[in-house]
């Protein structure tokens, strides 16, 4: 077992509070406006946080969990909205990478790409990415029973990130269409992830996340949205992150 802690990010309050009803010995410790949780999941030291919402503030909890709780390895819970074909609402989307779809810095640099890191994606770790995936499987088949989308499948792929909650067929469409013409096909939309992949980067932190599909980014993402969150995705969470858990302390 590592010593290090393994953090757990989620961007909603309604997301992380099935983890925290997990957490054994919690402390809470409040640092830069965020409260950050420390204790035990499965016998393994975790630190729980919310990203907040958008990438600056991720951006800042991500480097406070490096700095001053360093945590050895950031596993992302949350939900997006779903851009790819066939990503339906109650899917899940393992990352294997992240891009920010709003970041344009042309024509000095290339579309998307991240000025002065030379690449515009960011990839996940490869093997936490696979565990969290077995773990995403194992989870939605444990609660097939009562969950409402029965038939909920998981995809692994690009996910895309940006300043902006997308809630119109013509805007989801539009980004799809723009991205996909520059190589990018994406599966999923959120606002906090490639940020979280960056400074993840910069430090040499493996990384990787799970959404769960809460919405088609389409006209009626914002009414699907808050019941989503509270019904189904903290369910989802709590369960993947378990399932996570459970297996990193038997390797
Ligand atoms: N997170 C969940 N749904 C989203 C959407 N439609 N746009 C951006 N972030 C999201």
């Amino acid at each position: 077992m590592s010593s290090t802690p393994i953090a757990i990010l989620s961007a909603l309050a309604q997301e992380q509070h099935g983890l925290i009803d997990l957490l054994q010995s919690p402390a809470k410790c409040v640092h830069a406006g965020r409260d950050f949780w420390q204790g035990q999941l499965h016998g393994q030291p975790v630190v729980l946080a919310l990203s907040k919402i958008g990438k600056v503030a991720a951006a800042t909890t991500t480097t406070a969990l490096i700095e001053k709780f360093d945590v050895g390895r950031i596993v992302f819970t949350g939900v997006a909205g779903g851009l790819g074909e066939g990503v339906q609402t109650g899917d899940v989307v393992v990352a294997s990478d992240f891009m920010q779809h709003d970041l344009d810095a042309s024509p000095l640099f290339a579309r998307y790409e991240v000025p002065l890191y030379g690449q515009t994606r960011f990839a996940n770790n490869p093997q936490l990415t696979a565990l969290l995936f077995s773990a995403a499987g194992s989870a939605l088949a444990a609660l097939r029973a009562g969950n409402p989308y029965p038939r909920a499948k998981v995809h692994q792929g690009l996910v895309a990130t940006g300043d902006r909650f997308v809630s119109g067929s013509s805007e989801s469409a539009a980004l799809r269409l723009a991205l996909s013409g520059s190589g990018h096909d994406v599966l999923a939309i959120e606002m906090e992830g490639a940020a979280v992949a960056q400074v993840c980067h910069d430090y040499g932190v493996p990384f990787a996340a799970v959404r769960t599909i809460s919405d088609r980014a389409d006209d009626s993402a914002h009414v699907d949205f808050p019941a989503f969150v509270e019904r189904v995705a903290s369910r989802y969470a709590r369960a993947i992150i378990e399932e996570l858990l459970r297996l990193l302390s038997i390797k």
